[in-house]
């Protein structure tokens, strides 16, 4: 049986943005999370506090934060790799901090720049001081179904980094696949592996759509009771680190779905539609969301 609710958190502001090699001014990335919370996502990843060295395009994650119109209700999330990050995210007021590691350690090298050991020694001062400020935590775990570096990754890694971030408090454990490679099965597998240890209420999927498996995971990952995900409209996205990976899944595919399936989002369907379109207006190209450019072509 499928939840009857899914909690849909739209990460095109940053995961969607971060790898665009054009600047986007602000008042675009502004209006786009206006936008998303206007169409109903109760959480919206806004920005990113990490070296602006490394990731340009997020380099003006404050003035981000400080211009958009908060709604009431909706989870601010911002992704924060060290204490630096932390600070940064506390004084931009953002409601939830997200702990980035990965499950293979040529990744956690290549992203940031660290073992995976060390990523969690880095990470525990900033979840004691998210908990102490009262923000939620989020672990994301990249990797989680393969490694541009290393290739596969054993489901024993994912699940020993899960139980990490659950000894560091987090809320929320994101099971990433950065590179799009998974298939169902593996996802399955995966998904009931880590859910032996933490609550199948409290994982995410978040599945880049490389290989056009992504809404196929998701279906798969709905089987296995997880109830949240990560989208980004009009497929947005791709890691700087994660050479020829593509972006999230599209928010408009998996909204198409859910709803062919009768499960609840809250999320205005036409707005998120409208909203895709308008952001690949302004990046001069097409939308990677066949549901998206179809509803937009009736
Ligand atoms: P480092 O060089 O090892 O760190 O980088 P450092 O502490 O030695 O600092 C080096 C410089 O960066 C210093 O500046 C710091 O001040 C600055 P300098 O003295 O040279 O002028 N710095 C910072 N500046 C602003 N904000 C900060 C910050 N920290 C240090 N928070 C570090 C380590 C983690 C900082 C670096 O590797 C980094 O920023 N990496 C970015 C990685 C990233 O953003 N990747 C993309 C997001 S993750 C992702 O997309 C995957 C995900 O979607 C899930 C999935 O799909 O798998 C989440
Ligand atoms: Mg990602």
């Amino acid at each position: 049986p499928f939840p009857e609710r899914v909690k849909i958190v739209e990460v095109s502001p940053r995961d969607g943005l971060q790898n665009e090699k054009a600047i986007i001014p602000t008042e675009v990335k502004i209006e786009l999370v206006d936008r998303l919370t206007a169409a109903g996502f109760p959480n919206v990843e806004a920005a990113s506090f990490v070296s602006p060295k490394w990731v340009p395009q997020m380099a003006d994650g404050a003035e981000v934060m400080a211009g958009i119109a908060r709604k009431p209700g909706v989870i601010y999330s911002v992704l924060t790799p060290n204490m630096k990050g932390f600070d940064a995210a506390l004084a931009a007021k953002a409601d939830e901090v997200v702990i980035f590691g990965a499950a293979s350690e040529a990744f956690s090298q290549k992203n940031i720049n660290c073992s995976i050991a060390e990523s969690i020694a880095r990470f525990e001062p900033v979840a004691e001081a998210a908990k102490a400020a009262g923000l939620r935590l989020r672990g994301s775990i990249s990797t989680a179904l393969g490694c541009p570096y290393q290739g596969e990754v054993p489901v024993s890694a994912v699940v020993d980094v899960a139980q990490r971030y659950l000894a560091l408090g987090c809320d929320e454990i994101d099971v990433a696949d950065t590179i799009g490679v998974g298939t169902p099965a593996r996802v399955r597998e995966v998904m009931r592996a880590v859910t032996a240890k933490v609550d199948p209420a409290r994982v995410s999927g978040h599945f880049h759509d490389t290989y056009g498996q992504a809404v196929a995971n998701i279906l798969a990952a709905l089987e296995t009771g997880i109830a949240i995900f990560h989208t980004s409209v009009a497929g947005l996205g791709g890691c700087p680190y994660a050479k020829g990976a593509t972006g999230n899944v599209a928010t408009e595919d998996v909204l198409y779905m859910l709803r062919g399936l009768g499960i609840e989002t809250g999320i205005d369907f036409d707005a998120v539609v409208d909203t895709g379109q308008w952001i690949s207006g302004h990046l001069d190209r097409k939308s990677a969301s066949r549901a998206g450019n179809a509803m937009a072509a009736r």
